[in-house]
């Protein structure tokens, strides 16, 4: 009999793990998919040689200690470079490695922060659309979610406020993505960023400041942090090096006041001890010794070409009537079609002819979203992009032609 309890039985497969499933399953069967669905990455951009490299030294100077049980908060070094990367990219200022606790991915931190803060009859307030991953891990701790619309520089505050109004005392935080948001590709505005943060004392709430993107900016223009604006303990920052380094690496990082990085240890010492060893002394050789600077040049001037293609492919081979926001930053590309096309109910077609998207309803929170999806521009090159969003506007008009 398999293992069984009331939150078990509650869980469900991520709706892009599930996309993901599918893909594997058809190249199992030696079919390719070119997806635009997933939260990918260019592998062939991750900095391979210099992490061997890393690696290398590091077993050579450390040898078994290196691999040796660790302490629960990571590792002191990164930790430490973490708090300068925070001051110089993100003006989050006045705090020591003892505000910064290492994470096996920003995942990892979403889902203490869930597990440790939601009680019952609590309200969780987001954007929408927001972070599938986010939405799947805060629902798994029971909450209400709210979900809050947003205007091109972020959440609206007017409706934030109502809802905090509303619900007074009853809402635990605000999960907010501020930087080329997922999926939206917006930005939340520095004067949204101080307001809130205001809101949030007011009301007696705090706010999850998830910021896996904010270095992926092709303006190279890096915004303050929600955090930097915080004078009341009130924001818990999420980084992670995901989206800048590598995925699989693992390693992500929580900003937060002593007390509660304090807890979240607690966490960690209760769930997997700490973070892999190896993986954060990579990160941490990467920052220290290589030209971290020059890496995200050299992908975010990838992305932006990249970028570029698909939004000209939209503009010529879409429905005239598609909406975009046009990302500065990120990997993705939000586009909103006329009413009449159900995204979800394409899926099935477009797939079957070996393109991957993800429907936007995925994303949405209280509204349905059925008319919108959710492209990432960063994995596949541009020439495939070109090649496969022309196949796509043509399966999309053969769709609607029935
Ligand atoms: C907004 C957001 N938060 C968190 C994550 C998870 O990132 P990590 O790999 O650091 O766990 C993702 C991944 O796509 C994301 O888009």
């Amino acid at each position: 009999m398999s293992i069984s309890s009331k939150f078990l039985d509650a869980l469900t497969p991520s709706a892009i793990r599930s996309i993901t499933g599918q893909i594997r399953a058809k190249a199992a069967q030696g079919i390719e998919i070119y997806s635009f669905a997933g939260g990918l990455p260019d592998s062939n951009l991750f900095p391979v040689k210099e992490l061997k490299d890393i690696t290398d030294k590091v077993l050579e100077t450390e040898g078994g200690d290196a691999i040796q049980y660790a302490a629960s908060d990571g590792y002191d070094p990164l930790r430490n470079e973490l708090v300068g990367l925070m001051k110089k990219k993100f003006s989050v200022e006045n705090i020591s490695y003892k505000n910064i606790f290492i994470t096996s991915g920003s995942q990892q931190g979403l889902n203490y922060i869930s597990k440790g803060l939601i009680e019952e009859g609590d309200i969780v307030v987001c954007e929408t659309p927001t972070y599938v991953g986010a939405i799947d891990s805060i629902k798994s701790y029971g909450p209400r979610i709210v979900g809050i619309p947003m205007d091109n520089d972020g959440i609206n505050l007017d409706k934030l406020e109502d809802v905090l109004k509303q619900y007074k005392d009853k809402v635990k935080f605000i999960y907010l993505i501020p930087d080329f948001q997922n999926p939206s590709g917006r930005c939340m505005s520095i004067e949204k960023r101080k307001k809130i943060v205001e809101l949030a004392e007011q009301y007696d709430t705090y706010i999850y400041e998830d910021a896996p993107y904010s270095l992926i900016s092709f303006t190279n223009q890096v915004m303050p942090a929600i955090k930097s604006f915080d004078k009341y303990d009130r924001v818990i920052y999420a980084g992670s090096f995901s989206k800048t380094i590598a995925p699989g690496i693992r390693v992500a990082w929580i900003v937060a006041d002593e007390e509660s990085i304090q807890k979240l240890i607690y966490m960690k010492m209760r769930d997997d001890l700490q973070v892999n060893n190896i993986a954060q002394r990579q990160v941490y050789g990467y920052l220290h010794n290589y030209d971290f600077d020059a890496h995200l040049r050299l992908i975010n001037s990838t992305y932006m070409k990249r970028r570029d293609v698909m939004l000209q492919a939209v503009k010529d081979y879409f429905p005239k009537s598609t909406k975009v926001v046009k990302p500065e930053g990120g990997l993705f590309m939000w586009l909103e079609f006329d009413k009449d096309i159900d995204t979800l109910k394409m899926f099935d077609f477009v797939f079957s002819k070996n393109i991957a998207y993800v429907p936007g309803t995925f994303f949405c929170v209280g509204e349905q979203g059925l008319n919108t999806m959710r492209l990432n521009f960063a994995t596949l090159h541009s020439d495939i992009i070109r090649e496969k969003m022309k196949e796509f506007g043509l399966l999309i008009q053969e769709y609607l032609n029935g």
